[in-house]
Formats: C-alpha cells, sequence, structure tokens
C-alpha cells in the first residue's frame, strides 16, 4: 500500500526549548512580533517571561490577552485586527489548543483580509503566508503545534470550523506544562490518547502513524496518572508532551474519525471542555472496529498496558483494553455525559449534526452514518456512567 505522511514544521523538543525563543524569531527574520495568549497563561507567569525574553532581545512585542475556550471566531478576528494594524512581521502562540489555534487563524488574517470566517476550509478562498507563525503548546494533549488546522467556534452556526495554517516552528518545552491545573492534566492528557486511537483506527493510516500511535498511548497510559498525582514530576510531563506532539504529527496524515465528530459535535452543543468529551468516545472508538481489525486491537491493548487472556478473541481484547481506559478516565475525575446532567436522548440528537459538520467521520474503518452514531453515543453514554 502507498501512503504519504509528513511532517509540516520542525520542533524543537525538550525541557528549556523556551529560552530558544528569541533566537528563533531572529532567524525567522521577526522584528516586530504578536504574541497571543490566555489569562491563564499570565496567571502562570509564562507569558510575562517570555514577552520580557523577547524585549531583552530587542524584539518588539504586542501582546493580545483575550483568547477563549475554543477559539471563538470573534476573538480571531480581534487578534488579527490588531496584528495588521500594528504591522506585525511574525506571529507568536502561546497557550493550550485554544490559544495555538486562535494564533493559527489570526496569522492568516495579520497579511490578509478579515474576518476570518472566509477562510474556512470548503470556502475555496486561497489567502498569504508568508509571515512566519511559532507555536509553544502549555498544555499536553492537542498537539495543534504541528498539525495543519486551527479548530475555530463560529459564534453564528455554533459550529467547530476549519482554518488550515500550519506553524513555522514548534517550541515544545515540557516545563511551561507543570502549572497546569490536575483536572486540565487529565482531560488534555485523554485528548492526545483519543487522537492515537482514531488515528490508529481510520482506512487512511500510514507506518509512521502507526508507530507513533501506538507510542503515544503508552505514554499516555504510563504517564497520565503521574502528573495528575503530581503536577511537578518533569519525566511525566515530557512524556506527555512528547505524546501529544507525536499524536499530533499521526493524526494530521492518518486523520480521526468519529470520537472527534462526536466531541465536536456535543463539545459545542453543550459546552464541555475538548479533552472532557473526547476522552468519553475512546472506549467506543476502541471496541468500535474490534471485529474488523483484530491485529489492531491487539496492539492497542498492548499498548495500553490491558491485561489479555491468551486466546482471547479481538472483540473480547477491544472490551478490555476499553475497560481498562474507562477506570483510568474514572480515577482520574472525567465525568460522565449522565453526571454533566446531560439526557441521552439530547446527546443521541447530536448524531446527525455530527456527521452534517465533520466529514472525517468517514475515514472510520466501517461506514458510520447517522442512525450508526446514535448507537454510539448511547453506547458512550451507557457504558461509562
Ligand atoms: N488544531 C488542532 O489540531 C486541535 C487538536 C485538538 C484540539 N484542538 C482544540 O484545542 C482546544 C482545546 O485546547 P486545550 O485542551 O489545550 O485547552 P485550552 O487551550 O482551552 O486551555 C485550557 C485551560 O488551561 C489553561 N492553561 C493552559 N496552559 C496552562 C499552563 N501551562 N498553566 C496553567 N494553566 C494553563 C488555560 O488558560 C485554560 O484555562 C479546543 O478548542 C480544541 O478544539 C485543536
Ligand atoms: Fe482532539
Amino acid at each position: 500500500m502507498i501512503s504519504t505522511y509528513r511532517q509540516l514544521c520542525p520542533v524543537v523538543f525538550g525541557v528549556g526549548a523556551v529560552n530558544l525563543l528569541a533566537e528563533k524569531v531572529k532567524e525567522h527574520g521577526g522584528t516586530k512580533a504578536l504574541c497571543i495568549y490566555d489569562s491563564g497563561v499570565k496567571a502562570a507567569g509564562i507569558s510575562d517571561r517570555i514577552v520580557r525574553a523577547l524585549s531583552d532581545a530587542g524584539i518588539a512585542v504586542i501582546t493580545f490577552d483575550e483568547v477563549l475556550p475554543d477559539a471563538p471566531d470573534s476573538i480571531v478576528d480581534r487578534a488579527g485586527k490588531l496584528g495588521q494594524d500594528e504591522k506585525v512581521d511574525i506571529v507568536i502562540g502561546v497557550g493550550g489548543g485554544s490559544t495555538l489555534d486562535t494564533a493559527k487563524a489570526a496569522s492568516v488574517l495579520v497579511e490578509n483580509p478579515l474576518p476570518v470566517r472566509q477562510y474556512y476550509i470548503g470556502k475555496g478562498v486561497r489567502f498569504k503566508t508568508t509571515k512566519p507563525l511559532i507555536l509553544i503548546p502549555t498544555t499536553s494533549g492537542t498537539g495543534s503545534e504541528v498539525s495543519l488546522m486551527a479548530v475555530i467556534h463560529d459564534e453564528e452556526t455554533h459550529i467547530k470550523d476549519t482554518v488550515l495554517r500550519a506553524a513555522d516552528l514548534a517550541i515544545v518545552d515540557p516545563e511551561l506544562t507543570i502549572t497546569v491545573p490536575k483536572a486540565v492534566t487529565a482531560v488534555t492528557g485523554f485528548d492526545a490518547l483519543s487522537h492515537a486511537v482514531e488515528a490508529y483506527t481510520t482506512n487512511c493510516t500510514n507506518p509512521k502513524a502507526d508507530i507513533l500511535t501506538l507510542e503515544v498511548m503508552r505514554l499516555v497510559a504510563g504517564n497520565l496518572e503521574k502528573a495528575c498525582e503530581d503536577g511537578r514530576d518533569l519525566e511525566a510531563r515530557t512524556n506527555l508532551s512528547l505524546a501529544s506532539n507525536l499524536a499530533g504529527m499521526a493524526f494530521n496524515d492518518a486523520f480521526l474519525h468519529f470520537g472527534h465528530a462526536i466531541a465536536h459535535e456535543l463539545g459545542s452543543v453543550f459546552h464541555i471542555p475538548h479533552g472532557a468529551v473526547c476522552a468519553l468516545t475512546i472506549p467506543e472508538v476502541i471496541r468500535f472496529s474490534s471485529d474488523v481489525a483484530p491485529e489492531r486491537t491487539y496492539k492497542m491493548a498492548g499498548a495500553l498496558g490491558a491485561a489479555v487472556p491468551v486466546g482471547a478473541t479481538s472483540v473480547e481484547a477491544g472490551e478490555l483494553a476499553a475497560a481498562h481506559v474507562r477506570r483510568l478516565m474514572k480515577k482520574l475525575g472525567i465525568k460522565s455525559l449522565s453526571e454533566q446532567g446531560i439526557s441521552p436522548e439530547d446527546a443521541m440528537n447530536c448524531a446527525e449534526g455530527a456527521i452534517a459538520h465533520n466529514p472525517f467521520v468517514s475515514c472510520a474503518l466501517k461506514p458510520v452514518d447517522a442512525a450508526v452514531l446514535r448507537v454510539l453515543i448511547r453506547q458512550v453514554y451507557e457504558n461509562y456512567r
């Protein structure tokens, strides 16, 4: 089978990597930076440190600190307008996925007309991207720093839409994640895990993504609990930063499927943080293809650390792996849909929208239409209470 895989941008990875930022900005010809972040990253002292380092190196910095969860389009427009008005020549995003996606889309607006809405995938409007974009994740979950898409919440349609813009450089410094609160650590870790199990079970996998995704499963299974127990465990944090980053590279080519279709729709409708709803779908994603992808199911179970007796069928292995993930979810405080006060009917009624708004659902190993997705959402609901 012939497959295509890419790496969209170089990555500088490791504890202390953020100290190279000013040097990297200069290498990219940056003299005036738009630095984008949110209040959580500011409160953690990360943005101040970065702005100071850039200023000390003689780089002018314009700050935008109004990022909101899930990158609403109006915030992207405001950030982009600021960059245009200030004639910045480089954009830097420092934060979780909401910030990185805001920065990706705002970097388009810095040199193209507003609003961002016109650049959603499928609209066919071309844009230029000559001004460099550097992304610095401070959570370990989305992998947005190495993926092609910016996921934008459109406030008119309430749909998660997409702008395609890859970074020119990613700087992944695990030390920046030390201040991430326990609950955010848990849900972002499950986001990375969901990228791995989905990208390992699509109809467009490739050898590179297969290697990366299985390693991501091992890394998350082996480190998420440790990082939640002790946020200062730098080894666990480093492994999770790596997992998040590798998963981003993997799903960029191998894509995602129904887990993220459900996550995007339920996340938009019920305002659930992305990773929290991704987590809920993982066990069902593992179970879904256990009959048609036996080898993959055994390998996932092994990578996740689930005990599977010799001679178990792949469907049994899928059940055991799913139960293993559910136990970790419970331990780390992932709330079920019922615990969030959502009714099964309201959840299942998201099936049509999830199919309509997320065409990548067709990448699953078996056909997923609205009727199938209703059943899957019910399973997400019933199998984890
Ligand atoms: N583009 C992609 O490839 C991609 C992939 C997956 C998810 N996403 C998107 O990413 C978004 C979710 O991103 P997220 O899960 O990283 O959450 P987030 O960016 O919304 O951040 C969650 C919270 O953590 C805080 N925070 C971040 N870093 C911190 C730090 N170091 N210390 C203390 N607090 C910190 C933030 O202030 C915020 O309150 C969603 O909108 C989702 O759709 C994008
Ligand atoms: Fe995700």
